[in-house]
């Protein structure tokens, strides 16, 4: 893991070691102001030299002006490193991400992945900050004020280095009391992500369903949970200050109690004593940092864990090398077919598939919800590839294509379509790029769309909102068919694509299909019979094999599920629709 995510900062090498070394020059300086502090005291005030006074207050200026170039170079070199950083991360993630085939889309929800390139890789950002300035500066302050502290009294000293023992013991102990509630506390955090992403995204249903007052109350008991638990981690993680307190006054009485003595005896100077008291607050601050940046980093650990793993997950689905770039025609075959989303479950979702479809032909597919159809047809552009078995376009197993050119030549309106925001034109050339005003004009015909689209105060330049919302389901589904077509397509599948479309238009879609793209092979998926029993061949799917199959004419006559299916379906029953 730690490979991985320091691979994406190996751009910012020089700013990463850069911030470091000014946070020791920084700290240096830093240490050596009390320094000149006592020695100003001693020789020049005490004694009433000017000029004593006069030189250590102007190298106390010099040090205190180049500590304060230090500290703001070493931000400036930390805040590039580990903003490049982040940027590069979310790169990576992003990247890897549209590389992800259907298959680990499944395993990763888009709420997770969204945190995951969000908010884990600002943690990681912080942590990392904290690493190249903190980790250096507070262990670095801690020794070099001790080693001065020794340097000027060794007795003193000792008492410090008492005193810091104990505090570190409190503070580290406090944290690993607190460290555990705290990565309860992220998990609890993911969850009410998860359920406010999925409520706000599916609002509108929630709505029409009237749900809210449920939702409400979901979401206040997990947010309550979370309020408990972020308590309880504050209630102890508060017992800092006190201890911190505690030290310090121990300290400073302890100084003014030896110091005095010391300084009556003549073993110490008022200077000296002065000093001691920089240092000591200057310890306590370097250990209460280092606890917290403890904290931080190990925090970070579990959001460095869930990047990387984003990064290093590899597609299950490749375009094979020197995959062939055409497709002769649009001729489908299924051989022996068996298919799993997951894949060492025992039961399939497709089993035993064998099917012959000749190019130019229309294949209708019918079956209830969940029969598999869809799944059926996802293995023929390769969304995802089969468990056992093979499935052939043009007379080639589907793996051996490049998956552009299989993809270019096997359109497929998904049944969750979707529009992107921008013109009905802009929207087209996703299908294709290159499409001129004419080719788009002539697929929405195709389509039955160029009616409604002509009577759009804007023609095809009408901006379509996020997600299609200014046109109608049916009117939707017209425009990502013509979408479809765009591609000129070996293979047009149409996944339950017509369901909101009246049925004479509906009708009328089939009719231009026939007359106008007559060499691409036609794969309909539908409710209503009525869209598919003028196909050249109707198979019939139940959970997931084929029950009949043939054409409008033959099942019919062989299997009573189609003739009742079609009966009731004549009839207009809303049961069977
Ligand atoms: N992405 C998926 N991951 C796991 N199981 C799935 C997935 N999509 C569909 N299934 C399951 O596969 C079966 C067939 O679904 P599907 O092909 O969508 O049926 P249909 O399109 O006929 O309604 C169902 O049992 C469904 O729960
Ligand atoms: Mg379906």
């Amino acid at each position: 893991m730690l490979k991985t995510l320091l691979n994406e900062v190996k751009e910012y090498k020089k700013a990463s070691l850069a911030a470091p070394l000014w946070v020791a020059l920084e700290v240096i300086l830093e240490v050596f102001i009390p320094f000149m502090l006592s020695i100003m005291v001693d020789q020049g005030i005490e004694k009433g030299n000017l000029n004593v006074v006069m030189v250590t207050a102007l190298f106390m200026f010099l040090a205190a002006m180049l500590s304060l170039l230090a500290g703001a170079l070493s931000g400036k070199y930390a805040a590039i490193a580990s903003s490049g950083f982040a940027k590069n991360l979310r790169k990576a993630e992003y990247e890897n991400i549209m590389n992800f085939s259907f298959r680990e889309l499944d395993a990763y929800s888009t709420s997770s992945l969204i945190t995951r390139m969000m908010t884990d890789v600002t943690n990681v950002q912080m942590a990392y900050m904290m690493i190249i300035r903190s980790c250096v500066r507070a262990p670095m302050m801690l020794v070099a004020s001790l080693f001065m502290s020794f340097f000027i009294n060794r007795r003193i000293a000792l008492i410090f280095l008492g005193v810091i023992l104990f505090l570190g013991i409190v503070l580290f102990g406090i944290i690993f009391i607190v460290r555990p509630i705290f990565e309860k506390l992220f998990l609890k955090y993911d969850d009410l992500n998860r359920s406010t992403q999925e409520n706000i995204t599916a609002i509108r249903v929630v709505k029409s369903f009237v749900r809210q007052d449920h939702e409400i109350d979901h979401f206040n008991k997990e947010s309550d949970a979370l309020f408990k638990i972020q308590r309880k981690a504050e209630l102890i993680l508060a017992l800092n200050g006190p201890a911190m307190q505690l030290s310090a006054y121990t300290c400073i009485v302890l100084i003014s109690w030896f110091g005095a003595h010391m300084i009556v005896d003549g073993t110490m100077t008022t200077g000296e004593l002065l000093s001691l008291f920089t240092y000591i607050m200057s310890m306590l601050m370097a250990l209460m940092m280092l606890s917290m940046v403890f904290v931080m980093v190990s925090m970070s650990l579990a959001s460095g864990r869930r990047i990387a793993q984003v990064i290093t997950q590899e597609s299950t689905l490749n375009s094979p090398e020197n995959g062939i770039k055409t497709i002769q025609d649009g001729s489908l075959t299924f051989e022996s077919v068996y298919f799993n989303y997951v894949n060492d479950k025992p039961d399939y979702v497709l089993t035993d598939i064998n099917l012959n479809v000749p190019a130019g032909s229309t294949l209708g597919i019918l079956g209830s919800t969940g029969s598999s159809k869809t799944s059926f047809v996802q293995l023929i552009p390769r969304l995802y590839d089969v468990t056992m078995g093979h499935v052939e376009v043009g007379g080639i197993d589907v793996r051996r294509y490049d998956l552009q050119t299989l993809r270019d030549g096997v359109a497929m309106v998904l049944q969750k379509n979707v529009l992107f925001s921008g013109t009905i034109k802009e929207n087209m050339r996703w299908g294709n790029p290159q499409a001129t005003d004419e080719e788009i004009m002539e697929a929405c015909r195709l389509a039955q769309a160029d009616e409604f689209i002509q009577k759009m105060p804007d023609g095809y330049d009408t901006y379509i909102e996020r997600g299609g919302a200014n046109v109608s389901g049916g009117q939707r589904q017209r425009l990502c068919i013509a979408r479809a077509l765009l591609k000129k397509p070996k293979i047009l599948i149409l996944d339950d694509s017509t369901s909101a479309v009246d049925t004479r238009t509906d009708a009328q879609i089939r009719q231009a299909f026939l007359e106008q793209i007559p060499d691409t092979t036609k794969i309909i998926i539908a409710q209503r019979i009525s869209s598919v029993q003028d196909a050249d061949q109707i198979i019939l799917l139940d959970d997931g094999k084929i029950l009949a199959q043939g054409t409008h004419e033959q099942l019919l006559r062989t299997s009573p599920v189609y003739r009742e299916t079609f009966e009731a379906q004549q009839k207009g029953d809303p049961e069977h629709e």
